[in-house]
């Protein structure tokens, strides 16, 4: 599948093609997505780093092809802002960290950390592979809980959409806008920090008068 070049980001320096074509669609088109590509995916996301190697990301998935009833569930759990255009999508997937280390027991304050990791690398494995995924913080831990019988020491993060991109023509006009509006990001200076945190205008240690 050819790479989706819709709305994509320019910057101020050059990146990676499929960084900038990797984006948060709203439309899909109805398309399943194989199980060999689905699994590279998640392959993509096992190759992420972690703390102790710990790998706390697990993923539940639902296809709309293969088990519905998942999908449905997952759907569900979502937000109403974010059901509309989410069940166009033919797969949707809730990420999840291991809460604890499994060596001490003891709890692993970098685990969402790593599973945001994790989601990154899909989306990137995904863009180059002409898929584009959506993360949603709009939805129902506890619907996903309990709808899933997901157990303590697990903790829901967000869920995804994840297809082909489709024709944002079909998108109600308010969405459509905002899938072709302009893809702005924060300039380097406003957080890359070289050499030291910014002081206040004035303050700034290297100013301080003598
Ligand atoms: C953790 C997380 C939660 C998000 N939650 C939502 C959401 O609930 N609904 C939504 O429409 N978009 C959501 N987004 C998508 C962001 O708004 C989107 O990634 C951002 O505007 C940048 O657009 P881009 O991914 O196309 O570059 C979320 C993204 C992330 C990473």
């Amino acid at each position: 599948m050819a790479a989706d070049i819709t709305n994509v980001l320019t910057l101020e320096h050059e990146i990676l093609p499929v960084l900038a074509q990797r984006r948060s669609p709203r439309a899909y088109a109805d398309q399943p997505v194989p199980a060999d590509v689905l699994h590279q995916v998640f392959a993509a996301a096992s190759s992420a780093s972690s703390c102790f190697g710990e790998q706390p990301w697990r993923f539940l998935v639902g296809t709309r092809a293969g088990s519905a009833e998942a999908y449905d569930k997952i759907l569900a759990s979502l937000a109403e802002f974010n059901q509309p255009w989410a069940k166009a999508a033919p797969v949707l997937v809730v990420s999840i960290a291991k809460t604890h280390f499994s060596h001490d027991s003891n709890p692993n304050a970098w685990a969402t950390h790593d599973v945001g990791q994790a989601v990154a690398t899909l989306a990137i494995q995904g863009a180059a592979l002409g898929l584009q995924i959506h993360q949603m913080a709009g939805f129902s831990v506890d619907k996903v809980r309990a709808s899933f019988g997901v157990p303590e020491g697990y903790a829901p993060v967000a869920v995804f959409t994840l297809g082909y991109p489709g024709d944002p023509a079909g998108l109600p006009d308010a969405l459509r806008d905002r899938e072709l509006a302009p893809r702005v990001r924060k300039p380097l200076a406003e957080f890359v920090f070289e050499g030291g945190w910014p002081q206040p205008e004035g303050e700034r240690y290297d100013q301080a008068p003598v």
